[in-house]
């Protein structure tokens, strides 16, 4: 029985594709992951695993999004992915590459959603004067950060936080709560939600 087959999609530092990767080194995830995919060719999250598992192709060089996209998308695509997780992809995918992968597709999102969408998420936290914040796994949908979401972490804010110590308090506890969604995910116990009768 072949193990299930996670693409992970990042632009930066990987630190959440690490967790998966050590979750499956230690046996905590029976999965593997078949393939890393960027915009950022270089980023640290490409070396993380060995050549032969990473993708790359600069966003900024491509003559389109729809060029990108249709590329990221064949790419993906023949690694025959059980699952797609974004971690720390800082890219908006277009809707073809949503639809083609849509019941396995996966983001993380450093914000207690619907709270926090977009960008610069820990200051605007700080800056509403919330009491605590978090993170959310959520299935992707063409909307930005806006999908059904499957799990959350949650920690206090701190009086003396700002976005980086906030940041940097959340983040190991973003990796747990991304390796457990993945156990639920290779389980078969996450399922899709019902697409929404499009144009909803
Ligand atoms: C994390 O806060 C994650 O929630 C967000 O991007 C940040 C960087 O993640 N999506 P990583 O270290 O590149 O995994």
């Amino acid at each position: 029985m072949s193990l299930p087959r996670i693409a992970v999609l990042a632009s930066g530092r990987g630190s959440n594709l690490q967790a998966i990767l050590d979750a499956i080194a230690s046996q905590q995830l029976a999965a593997h992951v078949v393939g890393v995919f960027s915009d950022k060719p270089g980023c640290a999250a490409l070396n993380r695993v060995d050549e032969a598992r990473r993708w790359a192709l600069d966003a900024k060089q491509q003559s389109s999004r729809a060029a990108f996209d249709e590329a990221l998308t064949a790419a993906v695509a023949a690694v025959r992915p059980d699952w797609v997780v974004c971690a720390g992809f800082m890219r908006i995918l277009g809707d073809g590459f949503v639809a083609r992968f849509a019941d396995r597709l996966l983001n993380i999102h450093p914000s207690l959603l619907p709270k926090y969408k977009g960008l610069h998420t820990h200051r605007r936290a700080l800056e509403a004067g919330d009491s605590e914040h978090g993170s959310s796994v959520h299935w992707v949908i063409p909307a930005l950060d806006a999908g059904e979401v499957i799990a959350q972490t949650r920690i206090p804010i701190l009086a003396d936080d700002t976005p980086e110590t906030l940041a940097a308090r959340l983040l190991p506890h973003e990796h747990q709560l991304m390796v457990a969604v993945l156990q639920r995910a290779v389980s078969g116990e996450l399922a899709p939600p019902v697409s929404k009768a499009s144009g909803a």
